[in-house]
């Protein structure tokens, strides 16, 4: 099972957050990642294989349609985009990022996040927000 996201998924933890008019969009495949990251860890071991794909700009009509013109910008082809998502599915990488060189990044990424969920999974209040007065 291959679930299309966007590297848009990501941009909601950059501020200024995702580009404007972008809010639902960037929700949507931030929720794309995040479901099927889960499910991939529910059905390991079930031989099913699931990711989730986040490529960047690719050259479709998706946004000639919405009557922007982006000839001019550098984008990959969809072929390119299935040849990396058939070589993750391949090497088992639940997340695929067709245009990462470097694939330690996706891993201090998770890492930072385990390490907030761990970190501010407690009873007691952060210091900066102790009251004052
Ligand atoms: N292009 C990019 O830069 C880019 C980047 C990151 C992620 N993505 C993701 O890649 C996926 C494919 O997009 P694309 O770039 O290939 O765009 P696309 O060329 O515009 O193709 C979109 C496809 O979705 C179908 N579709 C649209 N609305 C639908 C609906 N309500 N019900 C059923 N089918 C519907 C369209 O069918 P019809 O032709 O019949 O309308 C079309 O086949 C999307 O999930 C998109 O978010 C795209």
């Amino acid at each position: 099972v291959i679930n299309v996201a966007s590297l848009l998924a990501l941009s909601g933890l950059m501020p200024p957050g995702p580009l404007p008019h972008r809010a639902v969009y960037a929700a949507a495949k931030a929720f794309t990642v995040a479901f099927t990251q889960a499910v991939a860890g529910e059905l390991a071991g079930t031989g099913v294989r699931v990711q989730a794909c986040l490529p960047g700009l690719v050259a479709t009509e998706f946004h000639s349609v919405q009557g922007m013109d982006l000839s001019k910008i550098p984008r990959m082809t969809a072929a390119d985009v299935v040849t990396a998502s058939l070589a993750a599915l391949a090497q088992g990488e639940v997340t695929c990022v067709p245009g990462l060189d470097d694939p330690s990044l996706l891993e201090r990424l998770a890492e930072a996040q385990r390490a907030v969920v761990m970190s501010a999974n407690r009873p007691t209040l952060a210091h900066r927000y102790e009251a004052t007065g």
